[in-house]
């Protein structure tokens, strides 16, 4: 391909990569490609059964026998790669955190990664200790992962990866099943984590309404990948998103509303922060400093075609 001399920059290649599971007639991956950079925070979404999940599990070298061929930093994984040496660089959170805690107590499931290193008992400890303050769990060391909430366990499964320190973090459906408070925590931590480090995220996720909020590029999978570009992109393409049933953030739902009742502005708000700027642009330029909206000759159709668009609306 047409990347060689700046093979250090791709924290994943993915080239061509088909995959079936050994008891399925057919691929349940086929010639995916992704080229993903250094520092780059991606969305991976798709209906249920897309193969998300399967797409990480290769990646992360769990599942072999594929067809093609996935780098990670410019170096093939392979049968001559061992296991250990992925491990050390891509960390993947599990849907599922019972997938990943096995251990009596949360320090033994942090430290149980780290210890596998072969890091001394010190580095391990300092590295539980900063993976459990990161997630404000500091004081959960001695408790048993198996008696504390789905939320909890989610961020002790996240914490587990953390103190490996991997340069490239998998999450899979991170914000899945977390009640409001966690998952707007959730989001901050990763949104954080980004900032502060040289960390590659690759998040598989149905939870449209944080994705403008933690990734820069949005890869639209089903068996193949369907569609690439950044988040505004991705959801201004109605068609795309009629045709792979996903939907938008609900903030920009409102906003197309509003279109229909005279709010005029270029670009459709995305997030709660795009709105809040959108909204402070618009009425900052406006003479009379507020918003004027109205009911037109346009409005009803309007309303009623984006409720059909959005199913809102049964016809039965
Ligand atoms: N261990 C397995 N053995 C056989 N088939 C599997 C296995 N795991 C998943 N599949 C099949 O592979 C396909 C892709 O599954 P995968 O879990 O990767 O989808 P997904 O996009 O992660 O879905 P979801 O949004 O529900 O998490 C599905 O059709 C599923 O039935
Ligand atoms: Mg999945």
């Amino acid at each position: 391909m047409s990347h060689k001399g700046d093979k250090k920059e791709y924290a994943v290649v993915v080239r061509n990569l088909s995959f079936r599971y050994s008891n399925q007639d057919a691929n349940v991956l086929e010639s995916v490609n992704l080229d993903i950079k250094r520092g780059e925070k991606v969305a991976i979404v798709g209906p249920n059964g897309a193969g998300k999940t399967t797409l990480l599990l290769n990646i992360n070298g769990i599942l072999r026998g594929y067809e093609g061929y996935i780098e990670i930093f410019g170096r093939r994984i392979d049968g001559r790669r061992s296991r250990k040496e992925i491990v050390r660089d891509v960390g993947m959170v599990f849907q599922d955190p019972d997938d990943q805690l096995f251990m009596p107590t949360v320090f033994d499931d942090v430290a149980f990664g780290p210890l596998n290193l072969g890091l001394s008992e010190d580095e391990v400890r300092t590295r539980v200790k900063e993976a459990l303050r990161m997630l404000h769990i500091e004081d959960y060391e001695d408790k048993n992962p198996h008696r504390l909430s789905f939320g909890e366990r989610k961020k002790i499964a996240l914490a587990t990866v953390l103190a490996m320190k991997p340069r490239i973090l998998l999450l899979d459906e991170p914000t899945a099943n977390l009640d409001p408070r966690s998952r707007s925590e959730l989001i901050s931590i990763l949104k954080w984590l980004n900032e502060s480090n040289d960390f590659t995220m690759i998040i598989a996720t149905h939870d449209v309404n944080a994705i403008p909020d933690i990734a820069d590029r949005v890869f639209v999978l089903n068996r193949r990948i369907i569609a690439e570009g950044t988040p505004r992109e991705i959801f201004s393409d109605a068609e795309l998103m009629e045709k792979t049933n996903l939907e938008v953030p609900d903030v920009m739902k409102l906003f197309e509303l509003l279109r229909c009742f005279g709010f005029n502005c270029d670009e459709l708000p995305l997030s709660i922060d795009d709105a809040v700027e959108a909204l402070t642009k618009i009425i900052e330029t406006s003479d009379g400093r507020h918003i004027h909206l109205h009911i037109h000759e346009h409005t009803h159709h309007g309303v009623e075609r984006l409720r059909e668009r959005w199913k809102y609306e049964h016809h039965l």
